[in-house]
């Protein structure tokens, strides 16, 4: 079976929201075994955090694998992968709020108005939240298909906010390493949409030189 025919095959969506899942049945598995180290709280958000940004940097390499491989079945998975990662970050967000404020809402309310870096978290989880609900067919009917496209495109702005968010989680210990690899896929990725839109614009017919 070629690569191509496994991404048509009916399992293959559920395949990957099985293996999307693991890491988030080996974190609750690691409570049960008391094996998250001398700060599972911590452990917890912070692992949490991590998978967000990995599912968002692969929900948006989905459309540069299709155009580059000319295959249309990538975009079978565009939707499950983009609720992965709304997923992870609702697990997020759950774990700061239960685990580090005690589900105290004004406690939480305080936090994110006077730190900047939760201020920055919290407006990506909203925008993706917004995402998330209108990711549906009967939202793009409702909303038209441009419309429906535009306000997807705050996919971006979610990236950039998101790797704000981390940035200035980390510079605290001035600990930039993985903030970089993160920019240089979200840049790239990022990079060859403008790149790939700009050169659109420049062969559709009619357009100028
Ligand atoms: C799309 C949304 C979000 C993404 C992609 C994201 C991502 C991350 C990442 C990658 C980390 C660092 C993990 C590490 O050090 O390995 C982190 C840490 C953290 N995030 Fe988020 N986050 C998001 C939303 C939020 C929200 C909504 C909140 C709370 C309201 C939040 C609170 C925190 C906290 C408290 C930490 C840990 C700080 C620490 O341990 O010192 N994040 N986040």
């Amino acid at each position: 079976m070629t690569l191509r025919e496994y991404l048509r095959h009916g399992l293959a969506k559920w395949l990957l929201a099985g293996l999307a899942l693991l890491p988030f049945a080996w974190l609750v598995a690691r409570i049960f075994l008391d094996q998250l180290g001398p700060n599972p709280a911590e452990h917890l958000i912070r692992s949490t955090g991590d998978w967000t940004l990995r599912f968002l940097c692969v929900t948006l390499a989905i459309t540069p694998l299709r155009v580059l491989s000319g295959w249309p079945e990538w975009l079978r998975f565009r939707r499950s992968l983009g609720l992965l990662t709304f997923f992870y970050a609702f697990m997020h967000a759950l774990c700061y709020s239960v685990l580090d404020m005690g589900l105290e809402w004004p406690e939480i309310a305080m936090d994110v108005l006077k730190r900047p870096f939760i201020a920055v978290g919290f407006a990506a989880a909203v925008l993706l939240s917004v995402l998330a609900a209108t990711s549906f067919n009967g939202a793009v009917k409702a909303m038209g298909a441009s419309r429906w496209r535009r306000l997807h495109q705050t996919v971006y702005a979610i990236a950039a906010l998101a790797l704000l968010h981390f940035f200035w989680m980390r510079s605290g210990k001035k600990n930039f390493a993985e903030v970089m690899v993160y920019a240089a896929i979200l840049g790239a990725l990022l990079g060859w949409r403008v790149w790939h839109a700009a050169r659109q614009r420049r062969f559709k017919p009619g357009a100028r030189p």
